[in-house]
C-alpha cells in the first residue's frame, strides 16, 4: 500500500530562557526535545536578565542542536523544514533562534517556518493526546501570557479574551518573590500550598467580556504580605491559588455557555499547576466537557511544541523567506 512518506521538522525555541531544539515526526511524535535551561543562571537576579538570556542562547544553540540530531538518531539531510519561534519574546533571544534557523534553511536548502509562540504552546497537546484534533476551546496560561481562544484550526485561533495587565504566570512569579520562595515561582507556590488553607479573602476580577487581569491580586497579596510578615506563607499561597483558578474559571464557564465546546484544552507554563488542574478535572465531570493538558515538560517552554506547530504549516506550504525578522509583540491575529 502507498504510504505518505514521514515530514520530518526541527524546531527551534529562544524566546525567554530556555534555549530548545527538537525533532518531531508528523507533528506529533517526539524523536528528541533537548531543553537546555538557563534557571540557574537567572535564578541570582530573581528573574529574566534579557542581555543575559541572549548571550546564553548563543553560546550553546548548536551544542543543541547537535544534540537533538544524536537523539533523534538522523543527519540534517533527513529534515524537511525547520520551524522557528518568530514572537512573542524578547527581542534579542528571539534573533538568536531565528538568525540561526535562516542560516539552517539557507545553508541546507529546506524550507524556514515561522511559528507564533502561543501557537506553538497550544500544539504541546497534539503531541500528548494523538486523537486531539481542533475545535476546542483553549486556554493558554504561561508566564508572558494569559489568553481565552477559540481554536477553529490548527494555528488558527480566535481571541475571545486575554489579560488587560499582568500573565497569570508573572503574578504566581511575583507572588513567590515576595512571600520569599524565588525564582520561578510558580512550582514552588504549587508546593507549598498543598499545605496551606483557603482562608483568605483576595480580590477575583470580573469583566463583563472574557478578559482576566492579575495586577490587583498580585498587589493583595504583596500588601498582606507586608502588613504581616509573620502571615502564614502555605495558607497564602492556597488562598492565591484559590482566587486566580475561580478567575479562570469564571470565564471558561461563561465561554461553555455562550460556545458549548465539546473540548477544552490547557496550555502553557501555569497549567501544570496542581491546584488548577483539579478544579479543571472536577469542572469536566460537571459539564460533561473533556479536558486536556500537555504532559509536565511540554506545557513550559521546549522546541517540540514549535516543531509540532510548524508542521501543520509546512502541510500549507506556508513557508517564511531569509526576510523573516523576530516580532516581540506578535499578536495571535
Ligand atoms: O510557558 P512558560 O514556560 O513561559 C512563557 O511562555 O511565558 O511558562 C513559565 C511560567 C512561569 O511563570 C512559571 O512560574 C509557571 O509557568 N509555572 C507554574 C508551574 N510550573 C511553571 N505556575 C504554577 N504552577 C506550576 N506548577
Ligand atoms: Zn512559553
Amino acid at each position: 500500500m502507498w504510504k505518505m512518506k514521514d515530514i520530518l521538522i526541527m524546531g527551534i525555541e529562544s524566546s525567554c530562557d530556555e534555549t530548545s531544539i527538537s525533532i518531531v515526526k508528523n507533528g506529533r511524535e517526539v524523536l528528541s526535545n533537548i531543553i537546555n535551561s538557563q534557571i540557574d543562571i537567572h535564578t541570582e537576579f530573581g528573574g529574566v536578565v534579557p542581555e543575559i538570556a541572549s548571550r546564553c542562547h548563543t553560546e550553546v544553540i548548536n551544542g543543541v542542536m547537535k544534540m537533538a540530531l544524536k537523539e533523534a538518531n538522523i543527519t540534517l539531510d533527513d529534515i524537511d523544514g525547520i520551524a522557528v519561534t518568530e514572537g512573542p519574546g524578547l527581542v534579542g533571544a528571539l534573533l538568536v533562534g531565528v538568525s540561526y534557523a535562516k542560516a539552517l534553511s539557507f545553508a541546507l536548502n529546506k524550507p524556514l517556518i515561522a511559528v507564533n509562540h502561543i501557537n506553538g504552546h497550544i500544539a504541546g497537546n497534539y503531541i500528548t493526546h494523538k486523537d486531539l484534533k481542533p475545535p476546542f476551546l483553549c486556554l493558554i496560561i504561561s508566564g508572558g501570557h494569559t489568553y481565552l481562544v477559540n481554536v477553529k484550526d490548527y494555528n488558527d485561533a480566535e481571541v475571545l479574551g486575554k489579560t488587560r495587565d499582568d500573565a497569570i504566570g508573572e503574578a504566581f512569579d511575583k507572588v513567590a518573590r515576595v512571600v520569599g520562595l524565588g525564582y520561578p515561582g510558580g512550582p514552588k507556590i504549587d508546593n507549598l500550598a498543598k499545605e496551606g488553607q483557603e482562608n483568605i479573602d483576595l480580590p477575583v476580577t470580573h469583566f463583563d467580556n472574557f478578559d482576566f487581569s492579575f495586577s490587583g491580586i498580585k498587589t493583595a497579596v504583596i500588601n498582606l504580605n507586608h502588613k504581616d510578615p509573620n502571615i502564614n506563607k502555605a495558607d497564602l499561597c492556597r488562598s492565591f491559588e484559590k482566587a486566580v483558578t475561580e478567575m479562570l474559571l469564571n470565564n471558561v464557564k461563561k465561554a461553555i455557555n455562550e460556545l458549548s465546546p465539546k473540548k477544552i484544552v490547557l496550555a502553557g507554563g501555569v497549567s501544570r499547576n496542581s491546584y488548577i488542574r483539579d478544579k479543571f478535572d472536577k469542572l469536566s465531570k460537571e459539564k460533561n466537557i473533556k479536558v486536556y493538558y500537555p504532559e509536565g515538560i511540554l506545557c513550559t517552554d521546549n522546541a517540540a511544541m514549535i516543531a509540532s506547530s510548524g508542521y501543520y504549516e509546512y502541510l500549507k506550504g506556508n513557508f517564511a523567506d531569509l526576510n523573516l525578522n523576530s516580532v516581540p509583540n506578535l499578536k495571535l491575529q
